[in-house]
């Protein structure tokens, strides 16, 4: 049986939610994807949560209509934590979130110390308390809540230069106590290299996006049969910019259309 494409809403606040996007397109390359990214709001991790709520409410549903998505993925951690009751009441379509990957950490650290690595947001929401209360009880959890990192990857992808000094200097608090890293803002996983290099002992930096991507691939249905994707995947921000040729090579070595401006009205 051959199935028929289906489109893939993917949403951030930046470019985090890239580091999703090409977990999931590696497990269901031939799907349509719509990358989407508000940053006219971000950081999202020192945004008010009603705003929040109601921003990504709004972005999504439009998008969800103009292109006929038949999933969507919060791509976000800092959204997901806060928005996803919202998003699944008013949406017909299935929703993915993303939240930190705290029970994998939690189980296979043998010193029983792991880091959370997240937005300021994400640190203090009750959904991620009670994560830690429930998968880590067992382990000492230290916390990290920095948009710097998150403005560090926004450079990375933007082809500027990434000082591995001031990561370091993030994460001194951690270095010889942690074994196991959980990276709680889809952002990280683009400085991944940066952050193990921070360490001199090896520890295990764990993500969300394998896991979203079989999700995604089981929600969807898919089989492996392959179909042609006839239409192109495209790529949307909120806040009209002109000087994103740097990330749109990313994008498009990604399979993604150059950048194009959402026009919300208010925006
Ligand atoms: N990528 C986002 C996350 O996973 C948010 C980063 C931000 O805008 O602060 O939390």
């Amino acid at each position: 049986m051959v199935c028929s494409v289906k489109s893939v809403l993917i949403f951030d606040s930046g470019v985090g939610g890239l580091s999703v996007y090409q977990e999931i397109r590696t497990l269901l390359p031939y799907e349509h994807y719509v990358y989407a990214f508000d940053n006219a709001a971000f950081p999202y991790g020192e945004l008010e949560e009603s705003v929040l709520i109601s921003r990504t409410l709004d972005i999504v549903s439009r998008l969800v209509l103009k292109h006929a998505v038949d999933l969507v993925v919060i791509a976000c951690n800092t959204a997901s934590t806060i928005v996803l009751p919202t998003l699944r009441e008013q949406l017909d379509v299935p929703v993915v979130g993303v939240v930190p990957a705290i029970k994998p950490a939690a189980a296979s650290s043998e010193k029983k110390v792991i880091g959370l690595l997240a937005t300021p947001a994400t640190i203090k929401r009750r959904y991620t308390q009670e994560l830690i209360a429930e998968f880590a009880k067992d382990c000492e959890v230290l916390m990290i809540g920095s948009t710097r990192l998150v403005e560090i990857a926004e450079q990375k992808m933007r082809g500027e230069l990434v000082s591995l000094v001031e990561i370091q200097q993030i994460l001194q608090p951690w270095l010889d106590r942690v074994d196991g890293i959980v990276l709680g803002c889809t952002h990280f996983p683009l400085i991944k290299d940066e952050i193990q290099l921070a360490f001199s002992t090896p520890v295990q930096i764990i993500d969300s996006g394998k896991a979203i991507a079989n999700r995604v691939k089981a929600l969807l249905g898919e089989t492996d049969q392959i179909v042609q994707n006839q239409k192109k995947n495209v790529t949307y921000n909120s806040a009209a910019s002109h000087h994103e040729a740097a990330l749109n090579v990313f994008l498009s070595e990604m399979g993604l259309s150059p950048i194009q401006n959402l026009d919300l009205p208010h925006s």
